[in-house]
């Protein structure tokens, strides 16, 4: 079993069945809907889908202390690199085989910056992330994006997917039932709305769009679920 667990807005972290932990976008301490301090979570690996501050904000702290290695897109990487830490750096479409299975970026269609101190001069096309456990799951999260007819080229390929609803700055819950319908995934979970007020969403409302299509996990701040 793989334990996946939220910690609102975007941030999820993964600990596969060999106990190997997993953090994807952290956003730890300026989160609202987040009670949980970057000092108490434990990391191997950190994810960052793309640079704005809601998913790199706690990346350099938490890698520092848990000595995790970040993944992330060639330009993200980098800059972590030159910061010190320790990145595996990849993009859109290429993937690597890590210990605890293979994970390759997807495409996102968003906004570029690095939203970090000193990280001025690097920007990059954002992500998602498609991981492949060595135990089996198959795990996708979006990051932030746009409903993109690539999408379709998951089909199949996905157990659970975590996929943005606020509309606004991504694809909002119509067109997330459209990306259920092109990924065909068994699971959904619904993420980055109920933040702040311009991303309020209603996600029982959602679940009920996708009906029949998928099971939707509706997970609230600090809970967890198992696949
Ligand atoms: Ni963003
Ligand atoms: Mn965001």
């Amino acid at each position: 079993m793989a334990k996946l667990t939220h910690y609102g807005h975007a941030t999820f972290a993964l600990e596969t069945d060999d106990g190997t932990r997993l953090v994807i976008d952290p956003f730890f301490g300026d989160n609202p809907v987040c009670d949980v301090s970057v000092d108490d979570v434990e990391a191997d690996f950190v994810l960052l889908t793309h640079g704005h501050y809601d998913h790199v904000a706690d990346a350099i702290p938490l890698a520092k202390r848990t000595g995790a290695t970040i993944i992330a897109s060639f330009e993200i990487a980098s800059f972590m690199e030159s910061q010190g830490l320790a990145a595996s750096p990849q993009h859109i479409g290429g993937g690597v085989t890590y210990p605890f299975g293979y994970v390759k970026m997807t495409a996102a269609l968003h906004g570029g910056k690095v939203d970090l101190p000193g990280a001025e001069a690097f920007t990059t096309v954002p992500g998602g992330f498609l991981i492949n456990l060595n135990s089996g799951q198959r795990f996708y999260h979006a990051g932030d994006t746009a409903l993109l007819t690539d999408m379709q080229l998951l089909k199949g390929k996905v157990d659970v997917a975590v996929l943005p609803i606020g509309d606004r700055f991504t694809m909002g819950p119509d067109d997330a039932v459209t990306a259920v319908e092109f990924i065909e995934p068994s699971v959904v979970i619904p993420c980055h709305y109920n933040t702040w007020p311009p991303i309020e969403q209603d996600p029982e409302a959602f679940k009920a769009a996708v009906g029949d299509r998928a099971q939707v996990e509706i997970m609230t701040s600090g809970g967890t679920f198992e696949f």
